[in-house]
């Protein structure tokens, strides 16, 4: 074992060389964003009295965001929007502009994604989905998008006999189709469900930053 210290120096340079290219070089790079105004002053400091993005997350999708994690949704989603010209992520309305690091900077666990079996959802908030279709979709892919891949979260619903008026908040499902309850019965979100579309719908581009201005 005469190579003991050479067979250290190799794997203290290994780990050296690998931890300086993935964690020192981005801290260097990224580690001093901070939220900003879409234009910056003439000095380049964010624009006094003007709205600083990212937004924080309400306190309810934060809630959401961990049954989107337990959930596997980032599987088959991304959360991540490339420029347009690479791939065609504009084109399919995934986002107005490109994401860019200080998107996510407010985010303690990033949810990028790598695999896109079903669309991006960076900028799911900023479509014409409303609440409503959300529940639906999420109870039963099929009665929104009638041939998803997307698997149903019907157990984050509860199905249950109407007790005298329906409840405020049930899963509106037309009769005619085969998902809706026996008749008497109503599909009502849990919490979990309503938070993960308070989550879903707080996922939204629709802002500016110095660096990402909208796709013309
Ligand atoms: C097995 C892969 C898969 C998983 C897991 C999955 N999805 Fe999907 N998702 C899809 C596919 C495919 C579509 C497109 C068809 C459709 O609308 O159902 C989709 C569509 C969507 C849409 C509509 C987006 C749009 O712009 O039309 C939303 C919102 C969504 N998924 C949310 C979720 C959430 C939240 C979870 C986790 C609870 C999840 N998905 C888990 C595959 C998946």
């Amino acid at each position: 074992m005469k190579n003991l210290p050479i067979l250290f120096l190799g794997i203290f340079f290994t780990v050296a060389f690998s931890w300086s290219g993935l964690i020192l070089s981005s801290q260097i790079q990224y580690g001093g964003l901070t939220p900003t105004t879409a234009t910056l002053d003439e000095d380049g400091n964010p624009t006094p009295g003007e709205t600083l993005f990212p937004r924080m997350a309400s306190g309810q999708a934060e809630q959401g965001k961990l049954i989107y994690i337990r959930e596997g949704c980032m599987y088959c989603h991304t959360q991540q929007v490339r420029p347009q010209g690479f791939g065609a992520d504009y084109e399919r309305g995934w986002g107005p502009r490109q994401t860019v690091p200080r998107d996510y900077i407010l985010q303690d666990r990033v949810l990028l994604g790598t695999m896109r079996t079903g669309p991006d959802l960076a900028d799911v908030g900023g479509r014409p989905l409303t609440r409503s279709w959300h529940h639906q979709h999420l109870y039963n892919p099929q009665i929104t998008s009638p041939g998803s891949i997307m698997p149903p979260f019907a157990y984050l619903y509860e199905v249950k006999e109407i007790e005298g008026a329906p409840s405020p908040n049930a899963v509106t499902i037309s009769p005619d189709t085969e998902y809706a309850p026996e008749p008497g019965f109503e599909v009502v979100p849990t919490k979990e469900a309503e938070v993960l579309v308070d989550y879903l719908l707080s996922l939204k581009v629709d802002y500016e930053l110095p660096e990402a201005k909208f796709t013309e």
